[in-house]
């Protein structure tokens, strides 16, 4: 937590530093670059040497109304927004909350979905924020999850793993007592581990937006045009069936 609030701090510091790849540098070049983590089912995912998932085939899909060929980076989570300012790529979409102390350090773009975070244990653990009085909770490091949990009163302990599947095996292997993610990650996880895991209650609700770096308004206004193109003409009603069985977009 310290360490993710002090990069965030010094991105916040460093926003009006180097100059981000503007729209025209990016229209002409041909291609975008998009950094996003893969490892994060169902929104970004690493298959193999194939990276999918509703948030890859959602970029893919405003790239292409764009114009432009992708040119895929995954980073960690934790070095997604600060490789941003590093100019490294031209924007993120890695299921990012729109937090305020985020939108100190980036700009966001209107939200590409909504959602929440949710508690999940084994069958008899915590349930409700009031369950996890005592209980030990695994998140992953640098989220909303963690910033949340710890508003939590009386949670005996966080752990945080690098990555989200990680904080899930702790919960598996019975290290933890809850896990705290995304509540269609939750589905997923309790669907696939039949019988063994309960969804509990959403301790927050968030809206998530893809990232461009702090001044790039340029870019920012396209992904909007496209965003916004992809949620009237049926593309993004398409993926989000696929993937959730249902429109996930804010309302
Ligand atoms: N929605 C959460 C947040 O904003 C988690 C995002 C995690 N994304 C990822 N690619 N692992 O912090």
């Amino acid at each position: 937590m310290k360490k993710t609030l002090l990069s965030l701090a010094a991105l916040t510091l460093l926003a009006s530093g180097a100059q981000a790849r503007t729209w025209e540098a990016i229209k002409q070049s041909g291609t975008i670059k998009i950094a996003t983590e893969g490892a994060f089912p169902p929104f970004n995912i690493l298959k193999g040497k194939q990276l999918t998932g509703f948030e890859v085939e959602l970029a893919e899909a405003l790239a292409k109304q764009l114009g432009l060929k992708v040119q895929w980076v995954t980073q960690p989570f934790d070095n997604l927004l600060i490789g941003l300012q590093q100019d490294r790529y031209d924007f993120v979409i890695a299921s990012h909350g729109i937090t305020p102390e985020r939108a100190k350090a980036v700009d966001f773009a209107n939200p590409h979905y909504c959602t929440g975070g949710a508690i999940v244990s084994k069958v008899g653990g915590p349930k409700t924020a009031a369950d996890l009085k005592g209980k030990t909770v695994a998140v992953q490091v640098g989220t909303t999850y963690l910033e949340n949990v710890r508003k939590v009163a009386g949670v005996k302990d966080v752990k945080t793993f690098p990555k989200d599947t990680d904080a899930q095996a702790a919960l598996m292997a019975g290290r933890v007592d809850a896990w705290v993610g995304d509540k269609f990650t939750g589905l997923d996880l309790v669907k696939a581990q039949k019988g063994k895991l309960v969804a509990g209650d959403l301790l927050f609700s968030e809206r998530i937006g893809m990232a461009v770096k702090k001044g790039n308004a340029g870019l920012l206004k396209e992904l909007n045009a496209a965003l916004a193109k992809a949620m009237s003409n049926g593309t993004y009603a398409k993926l989000s069936t696929k993937y959730f069985g249902t429109d996930v977009r804010c309302k």
